[in-house]
């Protein structure tokens, strides 16, 4: 989360798990937040895959045509024995990937890592049909804690952890810093990293991405209430926020808030606790950051991933894919 002051515990919250503590704090510390974890319940899951095919959300397709268009170059230049994917929700696009790494011929496993476990275990079970000369071992798991486990896995030759969908835009700085940094930790000197970014472009665009006619972003981003009230035994009015899209050009993001039309209280009981909020109130649910290729280039070597970068395009201009190596 955000590197804010954290707000003070209470005696009670000793008993809450670390995620309750996480989340409660970032409910109730100004602005107030979501961890993105709780957009994707089974619920949530389907609305994403939903989102990946309205026609304003360019996204997906871009990051398809490039992993088409280059996968047999990544291939041969990572000549990875496991891939590591991180977020990988239907591993859909990674298909491609994984059938250029198999013909290729180096390749023994694939990792999933991904906190909706039956999204990831239906995405393992498609993997597994389609390539049973490979090992496919699926970890349900949250990146932003359990990093860790990738040590386990073993590994006769180099690693290639793909992060794919723009989902290192859900991160903050602090944040995207303090998983780029874990990631290398993890990793070994010539071990890879391929990361997808949504590039900086005209904000009628983006705006029109992630305020889709059909409005199945919205849904999405409502669901995580719904989400949380369910886990927590909670009240919160769903129906009492608006959805407001914010484009913060200073931070260069999206914002995707809920802004409580009434005033309101909720009770969270399973947080212990009352959340007051006034009119005109928001929560940044989620936001989604855009980049260039060069400043991502650089923060990847900024901690560690420093040897061979490549960019890999969208013939739009819309979308990349940086692929580094760590040194
Ligand atoms: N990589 C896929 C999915 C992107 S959506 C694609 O490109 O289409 C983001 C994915 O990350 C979802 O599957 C979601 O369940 C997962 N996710 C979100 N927060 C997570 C976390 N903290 N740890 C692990 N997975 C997470
Ligand atoms: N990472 C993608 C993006 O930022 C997908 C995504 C994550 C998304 N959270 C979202 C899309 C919320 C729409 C709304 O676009």
């Amino acid at each position: 989360m955000d590197s804010h002051l954290r707000s003070d515990t209470t005696e009670t919250s000793h008993f809450l798990d670390p995620a309750a503590l996480e989340l409660r704090d970032a409910l109730t510390r100004l602005p107030r937040t979501l961890p993105p974890r709780w957009l994707y319940d089974d619920r949530g899951s389907e609305l994403f895959s939903q989102i990946t095919s309205v026609p304003e959300y360019y996204q997906t397709e871009a990051e398809r045509s490039i992993l088409a268009d280059h996968s047999a170059v990544i291939a041969e230049s990572t000549e990875a024995t496991t891939v590591i994917e991180l977020g990988s929700g239907t591993s859909d696009k990674t298909r491609t990937l994984l059938d250029a790494f198999v013909a290729h011929g180096l390749i023994q496993r694939f990792v999933p890592l991904d906190v909706s476990e039956a999204t990831l275990l239906d995405a393992a079970e498609m993997l597994v049909e389609r390539h049973p000369e490979i090992e496919v071992e699926p970890v349900v798991g949250d990146f932003t804690r359990h990093l860790h486990l990738l040590s386990a896995v073993p590994t006769a030759g180099e690693r290639l952890v793909l992060f794919l969908g723009g989902t290192i835009g859900n991160f903050y700085v602090e944040e995207r810093r303090a998983f780029l940094g874990a990631l290398a930790d993890v990793l070994a000197p010539g071990d890879w990293v391929m990361v997808g970014i949504d590039l900086v472009k005209p904000i009628d665009r983006l705006i029109a991405a992630y305020d889709d006619e059909q409005g199945v972003t919205e849904a999405f981003i409502r669901n995580a209430l719904t989400n949380i009230n369910r886990t927590y035994d909670g009240d919160l009015d769903v129906g009492n926020f608006g959805y407001v899209p914010f484009w913060d050009g200073r931070q260069q993001r999206l914002d995707m808030r809920l802004r409580a039309c009434d005033p309101m209280t909720a009770r969270l009981d399973g947080l212990d606790l009352d959340l007051e909020l006034a009119a005109g109130e928001e929560i940044r649910v989620e936001i989604s950051s855009k980049f260039t290729p060069e400043r991502t280039v650089e923060e990847l070597a900024e901690v560690g991933f420093d040897a061979e970068s490549q960019v890999f395009r969208d013939d739009a201009g819309d979308y990349a894919v940086i692929l580094a190596r760590r040194s």
